[in-house]
């Protein structure tokens, strides 16, 4: 377990858990315009992906998801409850979940983002991440109804250094 101060409490990186559902939708409701539900985390954790929160024994503040196979690895989601953010929280769980996929041997990670997503195209790039690519209309919902939103694809190579 990992321990990481941010100007409120103290947070522990740890493995995701099923009793951790229903905070961390909760968290994912707040962040997301179209948030992932419940049965699609369950089916995370079944499929053995990289799911870890930071969180104390009261709450959790962020989680990521991240799939590892054949030398690659793909970040699935990265949230940070909104009252925790810009205070370091989505950086660290993103290095970490990073260097555990290279751990388990990735050499290249690569993510999909909104092209709306200013602050997580600024991690991203903060990271050293580059757009590789856009996906045209990947995305559910935009600034119009039934509108949907290209993503850029992002990526970098492992280890960072
Ligand atoms: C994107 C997100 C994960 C960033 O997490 P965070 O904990 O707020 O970000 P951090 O404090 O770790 O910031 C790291 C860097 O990201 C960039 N950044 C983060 N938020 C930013 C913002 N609002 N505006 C500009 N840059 C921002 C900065 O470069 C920042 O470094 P700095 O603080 O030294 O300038 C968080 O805002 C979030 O959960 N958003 C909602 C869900 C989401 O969009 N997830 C990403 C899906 S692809």
């Amino acid at each position: 377990m990992l321990s990481y101060t941010g100007s409120r409490s103290e947070y522990f990186a740890r493995t995701m858990r099923s009793s951790d559902l229903d905070l961390v939708v909760k968290n994912e409701a707040a962040s997301y315009n179209q948030p992932w539900s419940k049965r699609i985390f369950i089916d995370c954790l079944r499929s053995g992906y990289q799911c870890w929160v930071l969180a104390n024994k009261q709450q959790i503040v962020a989680h990521g998801v991240m799939s590892v196979a054949i030398g690659e690895c793909h970040l699935l989601t990265l949230c940070v409850s909104p009252d925790y953010q810009r205070l370091g929280y989505g950086r660290k769980l993103f290095s970490l979940l990073l260097d555990r996929a290279h751990k388990l041997e990735a050499t290249v990670c690569y993510l999909e983002v909104r092209l709306s997503n200013k602050s997580a195209i600024a991690l991203y790039h903060s990271m050293g991440f580059v757009q590789i690519g856009e996906r045209k209309n990947y995305y559910p919902g935009g600034e119009t109804y039934r509108a949907r939103e290209n993503a850029l694809l992002m990526s970098r190579s492992l280890p960072i250094p």
